[in-house]
C-alpha cells in the first residue's frame, strides 16, 4: 500500500459519494490561492463530519480552527434552517475569507465565525452562558488541544459528540518523547479523552492526507 493508492481511492470514494459542489470546490482553490494552508479536512472525510452531525441530529455545532470554512460548510449544512454553527479562527485574514466562503455556500445565515485566539473565544462563550452544543469539532493549532477539550466541556451538554481532527499525525503521536508541541499535545488530548465522565474512541485513517485519524467522544457527565 503506498500514498498514491490512498489517494486515488480518496478521490474515487470522494467523487462517488461525497461529491463536491461549486461553492466547496472555490473554497479550496481560493483558500490554495490565498496561501492559506492544504490542510483541509478531505471531501470524504468532510461527509463524515455532515454524517456525524446528522446522526447526532445536531442543532448547535461549535468548530475549534475554521481556515477557509471547508469543514465548516460540510457540517453547516448538516443543521436544520433554524440551527447555528460557531466556528473559532485565530486569523484574521482567515476569517475574513471563510465569511465569503459561508456566504457563497449559502450558509451565513446559520455559521459565524469568530475571531480570536481560540482559549479567549471560548472562555468568553463560556462567561456568556452560552446555549450548550450538540456536536463539538477540534481542529486547530495541536498544541492548545488540552485547553480546548477542557473549555469544550464546558460548553458541552450530556450527550455532546466531540469530535478531534489529527490525533496520529503520521504515528508520531505514539512517541512519548517526540518534542513538537503538537504531537505533545495530541498526547495530552488523548488521554483526556480517557476520562469516565467521556465515551471515547480514536480511529486510525489513510487517504489523500496520509497517515491520521479522528477521535470521537460522547460527553457522559459535565
Ligand atoms: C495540520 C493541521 C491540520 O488540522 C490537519 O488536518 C493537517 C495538518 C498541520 O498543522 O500540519
Ligand atoms: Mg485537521
Amino acid at each position: 500500500m503506498n500514498q498514491m493508492q490512498w489517494t486515488h481511492l480518496d478521490q474515487w470514494f470522494s467523487q462517488l459519494l461525497a461529491p463536491e459542489d461549486d461553492a466547496l470546490r472555490q473554497v479550496l482553490a481560493q483558500s490554495h490561492a490565498a496561501g492559506l494552508p492544504d490542510i483541509n479536512v478531505t471531501a470524504n472525510q468532510g461527509k463524515l463530519l455532515h454524517i456525524l452531525a446528522r446522526i447526532s441530529g445536531a442543532r448547535r455545532i461549535l468548530e475549534v480552527g475554521t481556515l477557509g470554512g471547508y469543514s465548516t460548510i460540510w457540517l453547516a449544512r448538516a443543521l436544520p434552517a433554524d440551527g447555528q454553527l460557531v466556528s473559532l479562527e485565530l486569523n484574521p485574514d482567515y476569517a475574513k475569507l471563510a465569511r465569503q466562503h459561508l456566504a457563497a455556500a449559502g450558509v451565513a445565515d446559520r455559521a459565524t465565525v469568530l475571531e480570536g485566539p481560540a482559549t479567549q473565544t471560548l472562555a468568553q462563550l463560556i462567561k456568556d452562558q452560552t446555549a450548550p452544543f450538540d456536536l463539538i469539532f477540534i481542529d486547530a493549532n495541536k498544541d492548545d488541544n488540552p485547553a480546548y477539550l477542557a473549555l469544550s466541556q464546558q460548553l458541552a451538554r450530556v450527550g455532546t459528540v466531540i469530535i478531534g481532527d489529527n490525533v496520529v499525525r503520521q504515528g508520531r503521536v505514539l512517541d512519548a518523547s517526540n518534542a513538537d508541541p503538537g504531537v505533545a499535545g495530541m498526547r495530552t488530548f488523548l488521554q483526556q479523552l480517557a476520562a469516565p465522565n467521556l465515551t471515547s474512541t480514536a480511529i486510525q485513517t489513510v487517504g489523500s492526507k496520509g497517515w491520521d485519524g479522528f477521535s470521537i467522544s460522547i460527553v457522559e457527565s459535565a
